[in-house]
């Protein structure tokens, strides 16, 4: 999904393995297409999805960050999902501070088979980042001479 611009937004998706991973596996299975550009990596519950790992995870170039995990009250592990909801709004404020956009960090909750509705979510979480643009913490694509007024604006 590239914008007229040609930027295809890069976003990573950390997917509960009960709940969300299923139900991107169902998506792909019914046809439901989602943007290929949405990286998922499985996780054991969204509880074991750190602060650090959702800044880390930007900082090192992706555009958005979705934690995909078990409907409230379905979790395997009884409160990860609420955990994980804590962590995001945290990481959503902490963006705010820094003059990002919450929006490129969202939470979804889904149950193993909600196929249709994850590929809905994950479009849409697409479509915000590509009206968002590139995210200005990424800095390996761009030219030596722009990666250096980057890390000059920064410090
Ligand atoms: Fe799915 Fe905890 S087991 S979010």
């Amino acid at each position: 999904m590239k914008d007229p611009r040609g930027f295809e937004p890069q976003i990573v998706a950390f997917c509960c393995l009960h709940c969300a991973y299923a139900a991107a596996d169902l998506a792909g299975g019914s046809r439901c297409a989602y943007p290929p550009s949405i990286k998922i990596i499985a996780v054991p519950c969204t509880g074991r999805v750190d602060v650090l790992h959702l800044v880390k995870t930007l900082e090192e170039g992706a555009d958005g960050v979705l934690v995909a995990g078990c409907l409230p009250g379905r979790c395997h592990f009884q409160t990860g999902n609420l955990y994980a909801r804590q962590r995001v709004d945290h990481v959503r404020k902490l963006l705010e501070e820094i003059g990002l956009e919450a929006e490129r960090v969202r939470m979804i909750n889904v149950s193993a088979g909600m196929g249709v509705q994850f590929a809905e979510l994950a479009t849409q979480m697409a479509e915000t980042i590509a009206a968002l643009g590139p995210n200005p913490l990424h800095t390996r694509s761009a030219p030596p001479a722009q990666q250096d007024a980057a890390v000059e604006e920064m410090s």
